[in-house]
Order: structure tokens, then sequence, then C-alpha cells
């Protein structure tokens, strides 16, 4: 779903520039990064009372024409000990916050409301040992976050990123994220020989093509690896990304024995949509 779908009084476009004290919740932005013409991250401060847990969601936005905040659903993409919060998102054209959050600079406000939840928390999930990121687009960003969590390291083994996009370009963020972990101080030693990362472009020619369903229900995705499949005694799996994409894999881990997890009844698996497809 694009973020025009979700809503359906869609107030024309008005200028990013906010009176800036007049926010409540009001943020300011450190740097913003454009990857595509479709896709940018950008960091924040942090309000001091924050406290998440990676992998969670607030609401961030910034006020309409007549002040009234416009708000969406954002993965918080950096860690829980970072003293800043970044973000990842996509541009619509004519979304009604996306439209504008695209031109934020830095030294710009926006509002961000400083109750985190979601489902995607190490928490929902049973011990084991394999865990599993699946993402399509700016899904990546909730495992953003938690790749950059020790106790991430802490609780499993090994991490297997699947991360699908259309075009090569839209998996750069996540590639580059990915790429620097080892050299990480805080966690580049832990990470060492334990994450594979298995990414994939589907409409453009890549070293690697095809949906992550596809290579989960063929069993490429583990031949290609050299490992064995889903098992519900060691693997875990978190899953982020369109509706459509949420419930093919859900089908596929079902299949294989995984059952869905909650804080209040940690299992084999979670999910969460991501803020737009
Ligand atoms: P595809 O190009 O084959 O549709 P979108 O921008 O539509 O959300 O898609 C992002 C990525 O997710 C694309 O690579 C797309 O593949 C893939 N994708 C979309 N829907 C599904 C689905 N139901 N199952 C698996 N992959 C999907």
């Amino acid at each position: 779903m694009n973020e025009r779908a979700r809503v359906t009084d869609a107030p024309p476009p008005a200028p990013a520039e906010a009176p800036a004290r007049a926010l409540p919740d009001a943020q300011t932005v450190t740097e913003v990064t454009h990857w595509t013409d479709r896709l940018f991250s950008f960091r924040v401060t942090r309000p001091r009372s924050l406290r998440f847990r990676s992998g969670e969601f607030v609401m961030i936005g910034l006020p309409d024409e007549r002040g009234k905040p416009i708000l969406r659903a954002y993965s918080i993409a950096s860690p829980s000990w970072d003293e800043e919060l970044e973000f990842y998102s996509i541009k619509v054209p004519d979304g009604p916050l996306t439209s504008r959050l695209q031109h934020i600079r830095p030294g710009d406000q926006i509002i961000l409301r400083p109750k985190p939840v979601g489902t995607l928390v190490l928490d929902a999930l049973r011990p084991g040992r394999r865990l599993w990121f699946l993402a399509t687009g700016t899904g990546i960003a909730p495992f953003a976050s938690l790749l950059r969590d020790p106790e991430t390291w802490e609780r499993f083994e090994e991490v297997i990123v699947m991360h699908t996009c259309r075009r090569v370009a839209e998996l750069e963020y996540g590639r580059q994220l990915i790429e620097g972990l080892p050299q990480d101080p805080l966690i580049g030693e832990m990470v060492a020989g334990r994450l594979r990362y298995y990414p994939s472009a589907t409409q453009e020619p890549f070293v690697r093509g095809g949906r992550i369903t596809d290579a989960l229900a063929s069993g490429k995705v583990f031949a290609d690896l050299g490992i064995p499949p889903l098992d519900p005694a060691t693997d875990r799996a978190m899953v982020c990304g369109s509706l459509a994409f949420n419930l093919d894999v859900k089908a596929i881990l079902e299949a294989a024995g995984m059952r869905e997890g909650a804080n209040s009844d940690p299992a084999e698996y979670v999910v969460e949509k991501a803020f737009v497809g």
C-alpha cells in the first residue's frame, strides 16, 4: 500500500518550513542522505526521555498549513544506544507527508512522538540459533537498528539478511550499512563470520534476481548459502515489507512449522508492515 492509499482526505502540499518553536515534540534534523529519487534517510536529535527497543517504530511528521500534525509510523533505523535517531523513507510525490518531508535539511524541525511501539522485537522470539531478517524496500529499516544492537548478536549465533528491491540502487542503504558492520567499533568483532547478506533485485539485472519468497520456497537460498532449510527448533525470523509480501512469507514460515510470536507469547517469527511498501 502506498502512502496515498492510506489517506482519504489529503490536504494540499504545504512548504516544509514550519514555525520551529510552535511544534509540539519537535526534534532537529542533523543529517539527510538521498539514496535515489525515491529513497532518503535522515537523522534527528533524540528526545532525552525516549527509550526504545531496537526494531520499534514511532510516529513522526510535519504540521500541515493549518498547523495540524500529519504523522506516519516510521521504524527507528538506528540502534537503541545511539545518541540520535535515524529513519529511512520513501518519497511519494503526492504523499501528504513524504512530498514535504523529502525536502528537510539539517537544522529543520520535525515532530516526533516519543512513544515507541512495535512487534519486531527480540523479546517476541524464543531463543534460537539462526535469525532471519526478511525485508522488501524500506522494510530494511527496523533491521538496520537490530543489526547494530549487541543483543541481537548475544542472542543468536548467525544472522541472515534477505533484502529484495525492484532496482539495484534501492539496495544501497542496506548494503552500505551491512558491509560497514565489521568495522563498527561496538559490534564489529561480534559480527565477524556470523552475518550472511542475501540481497536481490527483481526488475533489473543484478548478481541475484527474484523474490525472497521464491528463494525460500524453492530452497535456492539454502543451497546458495550452504545451510540447512528452515527448522522451527533453531530458526527465528522477522519480516517487514508490503502487506502482500508479509502474507506470502508468513505462509512459508508457517508451512515450515514456525508460529507467530508476541511479547506476551514469544514464538518463532514476528511480522510488521513497512510504513510504505
Ligand atoms: P517484484 O518486482 O517481483 O514485484 P514493491 O515496491 O512493489 O513493494 O516491491 C518491492 C520488492 O518486493 C520488489 O522486489 C517486489 O518484487 C517484491 N515483492 C512485492 N510483493 C511481493 C510478494 N508478495 N512476495 C515477495 N516479494 C514481493
